[in-house]
């Protein structure tokens, strides 16, 4: 079975070919550069570029792959959460063509490709697992169980971590997307007296607060001149505290389930020091740490190619109607 991937719920148009038997054959993307002048995604932006990328960039992953488009079983994209009129653009297009090649379409959770993208890495984590979904929209731990069977431990009651380091990397005038850029300037920054605050670690629980944090850190910008060397110690700051707070609660979780694998996964998932942190709590805990490479963490199509997959390949049929889902609640999933 080979399933076509479409992902375009936000700034990323991402798509892939996912076998059942072979696995990945090919995946792109197109990583939209042209929000970065706003400081934030711009949702006309965002549909109006997928619309431009989508297409070629499918014609070209085919002819990558050596793969006729007759060749597809099936196409899965995104169907939310996201930007209603950036899945639009993915669920028509998708649609379409599974029309024209009488193939089933399927509708995927994009935070369902997210928890299943480690699963993608010639080391994967089998059922159960412990996950730790941090992205620009989300931060959540989940129970999974299994394929669709998914517990939500806790979650954050505001801002996402990604939206944090965002936010914060705007304060420091360090561009969009702020994830990476404080990750750079962070490796050239110094550990100060400065400590940001951990939101809700003192309190039982696994919920997360990070709105707090960007004022926190605005209010330390502001106490004396920003040149580059205070920038980066700033960032120091910033990444340690939302890694100590991710890392606290991830501790706490393992020992509350007693799971013996921890998947990371979301865009903040390929921060670099998050992954050092949690190599070590899991590690002192007995416990394992997988994650998927950097370019699986942010969206991708790949994961939705594979999601759809699974389900395809469990007995799911694909759905008839068009329409997305900008609010998908992941606690609304089932198995196929
Ligand atoms: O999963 P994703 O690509 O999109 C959503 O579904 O939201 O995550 C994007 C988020 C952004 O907030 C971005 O700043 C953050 O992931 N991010 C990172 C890194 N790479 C991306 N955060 C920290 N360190 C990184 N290396
Ligand atoms: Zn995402």
């Amino acid at each position: 079975m080979l399933v076509l991937g479409i992902e375009t719920s936000c700034d990323d148009t991402g798509v892939a070919l996912y076998d059942r038997d072979a696995g990945l054959r090919a995946h792109a993307l197109f990583s939209q550069m042209s929000h970065a002048l706003y400081g934030g995604v711009v949702p006309e932006i965002a549909s109006r570029d997928h619309i431009q990328k989508l297409l070629p960039l499918i014609d070209a992953l085919l002819i990558d792959a050596g793969v006729a488009i007759d060749d597809l079983d099936a196409i899965a994209y995104t169907a939310g959460p996201g930007l209603a009129g950036a899945l639009l653009v993915g669920a028509a297009l998708a649609r379409a063509l599974a029309f024209a090649l009488a193939i089933p379409a399927l509708g995927v959770h994009h935070l369902e490709g997210h928890l299943l993208a480690p699963r993608l890495e010639p080391e994967a984590p089998d059922f159960p697992f412990l996950a730790l979904l941090v992205s620009g929209g989300h931060t959540l731990l989940a129970d999974v169980q299994a394929l669709g069977q998914y517990t939500i431990l806790g979650e954050s009651r505001d801002d996402a971590a990604g939206e944090a380091f965002d936010k914060s990397a705007q304060v420091l005038g360090l561009g969009f997307p702020g994830g990476p850029a404080i990750g750079k300037a962070a490796s050239r920054g110094r550990e100060t007296d400065l400590r940001l605050p951990r939101p809700l670690v003192d309190r039982p629980g696994l919920e997360f607060s990070f709105s707090g944090l960007k004022t926190a850190l605005l209010q330390a910008a502001r106490e004396r001149p920003l040149d580059d060397e205070r920038r980066c110690d700033l960032a120091y700051a910033l990444q340690d505290a939302i890694v100590d707070t991710l890392a606290v609660k991830c501790r706490r979780a393992l020992l509350q389930t007693g799971h013996e694998r921890l998947v990371i996964a979301g865009g903040v998932g390929a921060n670099q020091r998050l992954r050092e942190r949690l190599t070590d709590e899991v590690a002192a805990l007995g416990a394992k740490l997988y994650y998927p490479r950097p370019a699986f963490c942010t969206d991708n199509g790949a994961m939705i190619a594979y999601a759809g997959c699974l389900r395809l390949a469990a007995g799911q049929a694909g759905n008839q109607d068009f329409g997305v889902r900008p609010r998908w609640p992941l606690s609304e999933l089932s198995p196929p």
